[in-house]
């Protein structure tokens, strides 16, 4: 019987790490794509469209609340339609948690839920997510799938007028940076997948990582990213693809050698 012809993985890590390796991924609007989620800055992207200026800043919402929460109650219905789901790249990713010995943390600026659907459980969303709001006044953060509006309620302290969507908006804080740093700190491989490297502080995460000098750097994204030349090691092509290709040629390296 004629054998099943296996095609080549597309993908060749340069670089194989130990077993014990700490990994670090920071993920951006690229892997998602495929999903049917926009990216912001490709030509189709979600700032050709919109301003952020009249969208996605606290300065915006002081001017004029019910055009931010539209913009948000738009995003977060098109994040719950039925066709959006974690794609290949995400189960990758969730697979490389489960089989990997050592640790594996998932950095996001995504405000979707796409990781955690396709099984990531060790995420940090720098950027907020969509699904869940804050009220201004007090800081009160409560889950939240439906649409919002200047006259919708704080349940802790019953004042209208200050729920947002818990994003950060350009001009914020994102969150978590004390972890992000100990992480990046400690990792041995640092991948960042469909980010176009131009938002800090994530833009910076690789200098970071290659300041401290030990880490091995990889970019996977569909094109090189601003920052690409910083990377010691990249692929390019669309995340559904490479990232599995990726995953599967460091698992079984690992498991024979
Ligand atoms: N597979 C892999 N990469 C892709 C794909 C794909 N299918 N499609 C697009 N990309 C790449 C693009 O080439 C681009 O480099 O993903 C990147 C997306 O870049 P941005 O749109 O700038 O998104 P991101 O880097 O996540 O933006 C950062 O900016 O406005 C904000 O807060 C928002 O978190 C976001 C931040």
């Amino acid at each position: 019987m004629p054998q099943a012809s296996v095609a080549p993985n597309p993908v060749q890590p340069q670089a194989i790490p130990s077993a014990s390796a700490r990994i670090v991924i920071l993920t951006g609007a690229g892997i998602s794509q495929e999903s049917g989620l926009e990216t912001f800055r490709d030509p189709d992207g979600i700032w050709a469209k919109v301003r952020l200026e009249d969208v996605a800043t606290p300065e915006a919402f002081a001017r004029d609340p019910d055009r931010v929460h539209a913009f948000y109650n738009m995003r977060r219905a098109r994040h719950r339609t039925s066709t959006v789901a974690p794609n290949a790249a995400h189960a990758a990713l969730a697979r490389l948690e489960r089989e990997w010995p050592g640790d594996v943390l998932i950095i996001t600026q995504n405000v979707d839920s796409l990781h955690e659907r396709a099984g990531s459980t060790k995420l940090i969303h720098m950027h907020g997510v969509h699904s869940k709001a804050r009220c201004n006044g007090c800081g009160h953060i409560v889950a939240w799938e439906g649409d919002m509006s200047t006259a919708t309620v704080c349940e802790s302290c019953s004042q209208a007028g200050g729920m947002r969507p818990h994003v950060v908006w350009f001009g914020e804080m994102p969150l978590d940076l004390d972890r992000i740093q100990e992480a990046l700190v400690a990792c041995d491989l640092f991948i960042s997948i469909g980010t176009s490297g131009n938002v800090y502080p994530a833009a910076g995460f690789v200098g970071l990582v290659r300041k401290l000098g030990v880490a091995h750097t990889v970019e996977i994204n569909l094109e090189p990213s601003r920052g690409a030349t910083m990377f010691a090691e990249a692929h390019y092509g669309p995340a559904s693809v490479t990232v599995p290709a990726y995953v599967a040629a460091i698992l079984p390296a690992r498991d024979n050698g």
